[in-house]
């Protein structure tokens, strides 16, 4: 990596990023790469291995309550609350190398960087992997970042997926300890500041050929299932106009949604991409079918607007048809600012380096969006080949995610120097 430094300081080791980009990549579902579930072997696996990464840094190691992976290591002075890097470990199914991965290796390459170095910073400082950011059997993402601030509901935490276990269940299995979960376990400035690096995933910094993303808001995100049930018939023997077919009405409902979204005024996302039919057969009238619809917005009243009208909408369209519907909320995340201050250690960090940076909004959903509500915090996003994310052709070099580990290095060296 090219680096032009105004100020002298640690370089990051763009070679050591990249092993363990291709060590934490090993950790997949052999036939389905890369697929690290969370709560899957897969994902503890890499856990254990990220345990040993963290302990040969000097680390100390816990997993707190909501089943956060955190590496400690002492500050110079004493007393200051810490500072936190880092992003989550598990997948989507047949997802990528990077998203989420690379941000809690470069959070583990400061680390390393500083010790190469022989620089010790004067807070704390914390390396996470937070629990489960995908969405996942428990209908749920983020689920260590909401545990963090105190988010997760007792009827989140008594979800349970279709193999039986509930949500509290899962944390526990991963090494937390849901009963203490009726409380944040961090409070307000307990943390100085939070900085999270992570792919764009959209196509923005590199159309314009920018080297980082300063975030400047994420999206806020609603999942809602809906169950919309019908009967079961003879696909032969059932005549078109006596049907009650669950898939036709969820259908109709899943265009109304697409119709909506597309005439808001101002822009935003309806997706429908999890979809059950029951009973999933070629020659059966479909019974039932269970989908979810995520829809995100910058604007927390047009989401509670569209979530809305969308039970109103399906639940004419069930009525129309004889159906029965059930719909719920299952997460809730509501859009956010970063940090001002953090947004400016980002982008003093960027400029000393004359990396090519511009301010702009997250469109995904992030860890960072749920530890903002307790600490300070911003992100940092690199560009990602044809903004393609959540799928096996994920890519980012070795060059473009050594200069987000190196602006995310300089911004925690900023921060530590700010006199409180
Ligand atoms: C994160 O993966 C998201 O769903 O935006
Ligand atoms: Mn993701
Ligand atoms: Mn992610």
């Amino acid at each position: 990596m090219k680096m032009h430094k105004e100020t002298t300081g640690p370089i990051v080791n763009a070679d050591r990023i990249q092993g363990r980009i291709d060590k934490l990549s090993t950790f997949t579902d052999p036939d389905k790469p890369w697929s690290r579930i969370a709560f899957g072997e897969n994902h503890r696996k890499a856990r254990a291995w990220l345990t040993e990464e963290m302990r040969s840094l000097g680390m100390a190691v816990e997993i707190d309550a909501g089943g956060n992976l955190i590496g400690r290591l002492p500050g110079v002075s004493g007393n200051l609350p810490p500072l936190a890097s880092g992003s989550h470990s598990d997948t989507v199914p047949d997802g990528g190398r990077f998203d989420g991965a690379a941000g809690v290796i470069v959070a583990l390459e400061a680390i390393s960087t500083l010790r190469d170095a022989g620089q010790r910073l004067r807070h704390p400082f914390e390396v996470i992997d937070f629990l489960a950011e995908e969405p996942n059997k428990y209908e749920l993402s983020c689920i260590g970042s909401r545990a963090m601030a105190g988010e997760l509901t007792d009827a989140q935490l008594s979800h349970r997926a279709a193999d039986g276990t509930t949500l509290a269940e899962g944390i526990a299995l991963m090494g937390g300890d849901p009963h203490k979960l009726g409380a944040p376990i961090r409070m307000k400035g307990e943390i100085k500041a939070f900085l999270e690096m992570h792919i764009e995933q959209g196509r923005v910094l590199e159309s314009a050929g920018d080297d980082v993303g300063v975030v400047t808001a994420i999206v806020g995100i609603t999942r809602m299932v809906f169950e919309v049930t019908g009967r079961a018939d003879h696909s032969g023997t059932t005549p078109m106009g006596t049907r009650k077919d669950a898939m036709v009405g969820a259908s109709a409902m899943i265009v109304g949604f697409e119709s909506r979204a597309l005439g808001e005024e101002t822009a935003m996302v309806a997706t429908v991409g999890k979809l059950q039919v029951l009973p999933n057969a070629s020659n059966v009238v479909p019974g039932q079918v269970r989908f979810t619809l995520e829809i995100r917005s910058s604007s927390a009243e047009q989401l509670q607007r569209f979530a809305v009208w969308a039970q109103w909408h399906a639940g004419s369209i069930a009525s129309e048809r004889g159906l029965d519907l059930v719909c719920k909320v299952v997460g809730k995340s509501e859009p956010i600012e970063m940090d001002p201050a953090v947004q400016v250690a980002i982008c003093d960090a960027a400029a000393s380096h004359k990396f090519k940076y511009r301010s702009m909004p997250s469109g995904a959903g992030h860890d960072a969006a749920h530890v903002a509500l307790l600490a300070p915090s911003g992100m940092i996003f690199i560009p990602c080949l044809d903004g393609r994310s959540h799928c096996p052709e994920e890519f980012a070099s070795t060059d473009q995610m050594a200069r987000g580990a190196q602006t995310l290095l300089d911004a925690i060296l900023i921060l530590d120097s700010n006199r409180h």
